[in-house]
C-alpha cells in the first residue's frame, strides 16, 4: 500500500506542476516577449466600440476616410492585440487571426491595394469572439 501510494506520488506531482505552468505562462509574460501596449479590452474599446453618433475607429478606417494618424493608432491597437494572450480558447488560433489583422492595418498603413477590405474581413467580430472570448458571466 505504501508502495502504491509512493508511486502514484509522482504522476500527481506531475500533473499538478504542469497545470501550474500552465496557469503561469497564461498570466505571466513570457521571458523575451515585450508586455502589451493595451490590453485586449482597451483594443476593443479603442478600435470597435464608438463613440456616440460616430464611428468605430476600425469602422472609419475601412470606410476610407481616416487620416494618417488615425490609421497608425489603429495598426498601434492591433499589434498590442497580437501581443496579448486570448482569455479562452488556443494561443496558436489567436495568433493565426491577429496575424492577419496587424498585416491588414499595416497595408492599410502604407497603401496597398485592397487593403481596407483585407482589414473588414480579418476583423470578423463574431468568427474571433466564438473562439476566444470568455461567455457572459
Ligand atoms: C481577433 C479576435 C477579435 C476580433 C476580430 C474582435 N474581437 Fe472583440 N474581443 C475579443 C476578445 C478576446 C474579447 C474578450 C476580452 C477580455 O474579456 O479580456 C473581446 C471583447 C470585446 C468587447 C468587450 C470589451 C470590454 O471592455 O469588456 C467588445 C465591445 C468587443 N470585443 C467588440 C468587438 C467588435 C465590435 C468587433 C468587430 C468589429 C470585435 N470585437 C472583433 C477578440 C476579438
Amino acid at each position: 500500500m505504501l508502495k502504491t501510494m509512493q508511486l502514484l506520488r509522482w504522476p500527481v506531482a506531475a500533473a499538478v506542476s504542469l497545470i501550474l505552468i500552465d496557469a503561469v505562462s497564461r498570466a505571466a509574460e513570457v521571458p523575451g516577449e515585450p508586455k502589451p501596449k493595451h490590453t485586449i479590452k482597451e483594443v476593443m474599446q479603442g478600435s470597435h466600440v464608438a463613440k456616440e453618433g460616430e464611428k468605430s475607429l476600425r469602422d472609419i478606417v475601412i470606410g476610407g476616410q481616416a487620416t494618417p494618424e488615425q490609421k497608425q493608432q489603429l495598426l498601434d491597437l492591433y499589434i498590442s492585440l497580437a501581443e496579448n494572450k486570448p482569455p479562452r480558447g488556443e494561443l496558436a488560433a489567436f495568433r493565426d487571426k491577429t496575424r492577419l489583422i496587424v498585416l491588414a492595418a499595416a497595408k492599410v498603413v502604407v497603401g496597398r491595394e485592397g487593403a481596407a477590405d483585407e482589414l473588414g474581413k480579418a476583423t470578423n467580430c463574431a468568427a474571433c469572439h466564438k473562439d476566444h472570448k470568455p461567455p457572459q458571466q
